[in-house]
């Protein structure tokens, strides 16, 4: 029996069209690079039945605890650990799990952060200025509104926030320092901003540029989904849930970058650039909740998923086979499938013939 969570912990985003998009077949390997609450991993754990096996990492400690409770039943078929995605490939190595039918990566905050006052990240709910995914971590929002020049905090609202008003809200910032709780720096924000009238609350880019530059969000996603590319077995799905523009423009000039063969400027007469293709999109245009979810769950309005598949070069893929000793049945405790390896010779012997 799964344990039941309140609904209020994290209701988990187009679940169903993440489970196609992975295309989770029984006896896959799948990797969960923001596990949460658990839902989607339960989901594929409960598709890829019997034989799958599930990696699940967060970086947050609490949520590692509460999946580790809901996934309990599924045995020893998940690995869970508490790991940021940056370091995907190390992690994985480590655990002798790859290649992988799919990696899922569904973004951003699990209901039970946002919601818990003493994490700081709503603007709604007083609490400290932390914002931390990881508490373990060493810098805090605290520690960027208290600390960083005036125009430093400017550019982080503006580049992490598009927030049209960055300078003004970074002066006001400055002037009212130390900020020490979160609803103090709502006042302020809703002070800088005066009475302009928009649909979302004026503290909603600011505090969203913060959680990104605090957590490095950015830059752990683009790195993470370089990785993510080496671990997957052939036809192996990349599947990635954005909830902002920021994160979804990554996701999209990844996965176009990686579909073409060629990535040089479109004047340069021949290719010198040598980039060969590692994915095919499988879906062109991002794939969006559908009314009846966002009526039921409306965190889900902003989300995004997009999907690509993995390709190997025939001479490359043939390499690392070699060098992996992939067809080795009984290495690394049959996480190298021989079902894996049998389809990928059978797909080059079709596309030869
Ligand atoms: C939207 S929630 C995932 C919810 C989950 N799919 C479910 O169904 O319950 C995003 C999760 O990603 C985690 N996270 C954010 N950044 C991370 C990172 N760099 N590495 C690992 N986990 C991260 C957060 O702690 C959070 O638990």
């Amino acid at each position: 029996m799964i344990p039941e969570l309140p609904p209020s912990a994290h209701i988990p985003v187009l679940r169903e069209e993440t489970i196609h998009a992975l295309a989770v077949q029984a006896g896959g390997r799948y990797i969960d690079c923001t596990l949460g609450a658990g839902g989607h991993a339960i989901a594929i754990l409960e598709r890829s039945a019997p034989g799958g096996q599930l990696l699940g990492i967060d970086a947050d400690p609490t949520a590692i605890e509460l999946a580790r409770q809901r996934l309990a039943s599924f045995g020893k078929s998940s690995l869970l650990l508490n790991e940021n995605f940056a370091d995907l490939e190390a992690t994985c190595i480590k655990h002798d799990f790859f290649p992988v039918h799919g990696i899922l990566f569904d973004l951003g905050l699990a209901s039970f952060q946002v919601d818990r006052e003493e994490r700081g990240f709503s603007f709604q709910k007083d609490g400290p200025l932390d914002m931390r995914v990881n508490p373990a971590q060493k810098t805090s929002a605290a520690d960027i509104v208290n600390t960083y020049p005036e125009s430093e905090l400017a550019n982080i609202i503006w580049t992490y926030g598009e927030e049209t008003h960055s300078r003004r809200i970074a002066r006001y910032i400055v002037q009212e320092r130390p900020i020490r709780n979160t609803l103090q720096l709502t006042r302020i924000i809703e002070k800088a901003v005066g009475g302009r009238r928009e649909k979302i609350h004026p503290a909603t880019r600011t505090f969203q540029a913060l959680r990104i530059a605090v957590n490095r969000e950015l830059e752990n996603l683009e790195s993470a989904l370089k990785q993510a590319v080496s671990l997957l077995g052939f036809e192996g799905r990349l599947v990635v849930i954005s909830y902002h523009s920021l994160e979804d423009r990554i996701v999209k000039q990844f996965m176009q970058r990686e579909s073409r063969d060629c990535i040089c400027a479109p004047q340069a007469p021949i290719c010198v650039c040598g980039h060969v293709a590692t994915l095919r999109m499988v879906s062109r245009r991002a794939i969006k909740p559908s009314p009846e979810e966002i009526d039921f769950n409306p965190r889900s309005r902003s989300a995004r998923l997009r999907v690509a598949g993995r390709i190997v070069n025939q001479d490359t893929y043939y390499k690392a086979v070699e060098d992996e000793g992939f067809s080795n049945e009984n290495d690394a405790g049959g996480w190298r499938r021989p079902a894996l390896l049998r389809k990928i010779r059978m797909a080059f012997a079709a596309s030869c013939n």
